[in-house]
């Protein structure tokens, strides 16, 4: 019952944490091959964000806007690294409501805007085995 009102469709994005954006694009281009799709400072999230497309997902690098945000703080307390994960979902109202009913901890009670046009929220690393948890529902859903 609860998994038709969530309905995840796939892993939208992982979200890695990085100091440079310029610095970690050369990178992904240089060894892997791959280009971001499109670069975004999403101010409501302190982030400028690149987001590079691998299959029918994306990899999300984010830069930090300012040492007092999310992602500046988890980079002066862990350095780089993977941030969160990115499931995409139908309906991210419902989701919530599906998952307030679970008793899930969440950092967003309602939806914000994210990158790209999509409405997105977080539930908390301590809810999921330590795992930032973005659910994203995009503009076209
Ligand atoms: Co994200």
């Amino acid at each position: 019952m609860g998994s038709d009102l969530i309905k995840l469709l796939n892993l939208d994005h992982v979200g890695i944490a990085v100091h440079d954006l310029d610095h970690a694009l050369d990178e992904y281009r240089e060894k892997y091959g791959i280009t971001p799709l499109y670069r975004e400072t999403v101010a409501s999230q302190g982030v400028e964000e690149a987001m590079i497309p691998l299959g029918g997902s994306f990899i999300q690098l984010l830069q930090p806007l300012g040492p007092e945000t999310p992602v500046g703080r988890f980079l002066a307390k862990q350095g780089e690294g993977v941030h969160h994960l990115a499931w995409a979902v139908a309906n991210i109202n419902a989701a919530l409501e599906h998952l307030k009913a679970q008793g899930a901890r969440l950092v967003d009670s309602e939806p914000r805007p994210g990158g790209g046009g999509t409405r997105i929220a977080f539930v908390h690393p301590r809810d999921l085995a330590g795992t930032l948890i973005e659910l994203v529902e995009s503009p076209d859903d």
